[in-house]
């Protein structure tokens, strides 16, 4: 996930293009970088490390063009250093982009063999060789991109200028996000509405597959083709209550849309970019206060951190609700990668089974507020028992951040809707970490499958991002499933916990019978619940449990159910099966429950809103549950 802006108009571009890239930090600040017209040519100025970093080596510089670009990175391909960093420039054309190029070996491979030199790690690169190569071989820069964008294959949202072209920005999207706003002076065209709004309010949202022409201050829309458009400007006249909500409706959506930087903001702490390794950061075990984490000597922490792990005969997850099913998924994630045996727990009953806890025991608890009482209470109780305790907590220095003995936190900014969100997925990012780092302590992580594994974390937030464009489908598909007697979840492994969490977010918004499943459970009752009023919800992603979950999605339709299927990448058989079938992008094991949530909270949010309901209040409920 990273950022980009770019700017064609009477003011310093530079001025414009870092004031956007301060707003679009939260996307990616591991290095930052502009190319900027001076003397026809386009300057390009880099730096690693924060934006402050950039300014201030652009202090010093002079531009007299009007027309850059800019880009904050998140590094997903190639680490965190300068030559890394966007705008990558090849001959006369710059390019930033945001996403990944799900085909950038193939595409790479092909241009060495023609003689292009690269000059950086990333997947990014490849645009400008192409998009440039086209201009040498006599098209104009509209058609040299128009020529390119079909051998793209990923997630990309792309800007792309060349110095010919001193009044021209070319940018298209598939997946991450691209606005573009316009006065009578200037063009704006960012990732983000924050970076365009001190100069318009009016704005056009690029949709997937579009194409936008910036020449001076005049913009065009088209299609892939390269034939033109038309697109409906949208005013942006925000109320203080919308700017608190950013200009979503609810909290809960709003919250939504900030998975793709929530994820890579509990993710990004303990990873090394550089040699694609997990590194738990300053878990503070044995430290005693939560104020001494900051002082903590890093690799001594971590090593600190290993022993403990590796000495763990027996791990417990403890958490309540939504947090729960984030406990759900770590019991997958640990038990596999680490081969340890896990045990996943609703704290209510926890505290009150007298549960076993074996020396050596790693009691997990899991809780976005920190202060759940049943899941303080098995926290104490876990700890007079001799375990040690790991907190995952969204709010630092709450109870259950500081009673325990190591400390990880979701990172995912405040949650304001009742209905957890953002903190599960998080915490889903984060389970990810801790079982690759429990498997390393147990010698069960061969360094090429941890470099798999944290490429494909890396790789998350811009997967999640083109996921949340399923966000109309459920606007348009919410009046007619707002009719459906009930929901029915069902998922395998390490999805079974979404299905949980799917029906879930029904109830509680929507107000709807809704039941989360494990598939394999179907024919052993619920099956016969099935009949043409009931919505099948089945999360059948491409792993080693995918025919099992095609012959229980069979067994569903045969009773009638109407099925919306979830799986991975183009699937013409689920197609055929589902009355709706939506792919997600293809990604390991590992991180499929995480790209699944998008779909059933989207689902959830709009039928609960095309009811009527308190969406982010719903009826009984709190945010914390501070009692039994
Ligand atoms: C559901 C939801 C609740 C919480 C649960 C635990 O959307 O928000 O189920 O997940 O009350 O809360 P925390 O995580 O604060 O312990």
């Amino acid at each position: 996930m990273c950022g980009i802006v770019g700017y064609c108009g009477p003011e310093n571009p530079v001025d414009v293009i870092v004031q956007g890239l301060k707003t679009l930090e939260y996307r990616g600040y591991d290095s930052a970088g502009v190319a900027v017209l001076n003397q026809g040519k386009f300057k390009r100025i880099r730096a690693e490390g924060k934006l402050s970093h950039l300014e201030q080596k652009l202090a010093n510089e002079t531009f007299d063009g009007h027309l850059g670009v800019g880009h904050t990175r998140w590094a997903t391909h190639g680490p965190p250093v300068e030559k890394n960093a966007h705008p990558h420039a090849v001959g006369s054309t710059s390019i930033v982009h945001n996403g990944i190029i799900e085909n950038y070996a193939t595409l790479k491979a092909e241009l060495i063999d023609e003689g292009a030199v690269f000059t950086s790690d990333t997947d990014s690169e490849l645009i400008a060789h192409l998009v440039d190569k086209a201009i040498a071989g006599g098209k104009d820069l509209f058609h040299a991109v128009i020529e390119i964008i079909p051998k793209l294959e990923g997630a990309y949202s792309v800007l792309a200028v060349n110095e010919a072209y001193p009044e021209e920005i070319m940018a298209f999207k598939s997946g991450p996000p691209l606005v573009v706003g316009r006065n009578d002076k200037e063009v704006v065209v960012a990732s983000d509405l924050a970076a365009i709004m001190p100069y318009t309010n009016k704005v056009f949202f690029l949709q997937d597959e579009e194409v936008l022409h910036v020449i001076g201050t005049k913009i065009e829309f088209f299609d892939q083709k390269g034939q033109k458009i038309s697109k409906k400007e949208t005013v942006i006249d925000w109320s203080p209550e919308l700017i608190e909500k950013q200009g979503y409706d609810h909290f809960m959506l709003k919250e939504i849309y900030e998975q793709p930087r929530s994820v890579a903001m509990a993710m990004n702490p303990h990873i090394d970019l550089e040699s694609k390794t997990v590194r738990l950061n300053k878990v503070g075990f044995g430290v005693g206060h939560v104020e001494e984490l900051e002082r903590l000597d890093s690799a001594a922490d971590w090593q600190n951190t290993l022993n403990i792990f590796k000495s763990v005969k027996r791990v417990f997850m403890v958490a309540c609700g939504t947090s729960y099913y984030a406990g759900m998924v770590g019991e997958y994630l640990i038990e596999q990668l680490s081969r340890t045996p896990v045990e996943c727990d609703i704290a209510s009953e926890f505290r009150y089974r007298h549960p076993v806890i074996p020396e050596n025991s790693l009691v997990i608890v899991i809780s976005q507020s920190g202060e759940t009482a049943d899941t303080l209470a098995a926290l104490r109780l876990a700890r007079e028992a001799g375990a040690q305790v790991l907190s995952i907590c969204n709010v630092k220095n709450s109870s259950m951040d500081r009673e325990a003995d190591g400390h990880l936190y979701m990172n995912a900014g405040v949650e304001v809707g009742v209905a957890s969100t953002k903190a599960l997925s998080s915490t889903m990012a984060l389970l990810n970490c801790v079982a690759m780092a429990m498997a390393k302590a147990k010698g069960q992580l061969p360094e090429d499958q941890e470099a798999e594994l944290v490429e494909s974390l890396l790789a998350t937030p811009s997967h999640m991002e083109s996921v949340l464009a399923y966000d109309s489908f459920f606007a348009e598909a919410a009046s007619t499933l707002k009719d459906f007697r009930g929901f029915l979840y069902m998922g395998r492994g390490v999805n079974y916990p979404v299905a949980l969490e799917g029906a879930l977010k029904m109830k509680e918004l929507a107000y709807m019978h809704a039941e989360g499943y494990a598939a394999g459970e179907m024919k052993h009752g619920p099956l016969a619940l099935i009949d043409e009023s009931m919505a099948i919800i089945m999360l059948a992603p491409s792993d080693e449990l995918y025919d099992k979950t095609v012959s229980n999605l069979e067994e569903a339709k045969a009773r009638g159910g109407k099925i919306i299927s979830i799986g991975s990448g183009k699937n013409e058989k689920l197609a055929a099966l589902s009355d709706h079938y939506l792919a997600l992008p293809e990604v390991s094991w590992t991180i499929n429950p995480i790209l699944e949530l998008i779909p059933v909270q989207l689902m959830s949010y709009h039928v609960a809103h095309s009811l009527g309901k308190d969406i982010d209040q719903p009826r009984n409920l709190a945010k914390s549950v501070t009692v039994e």
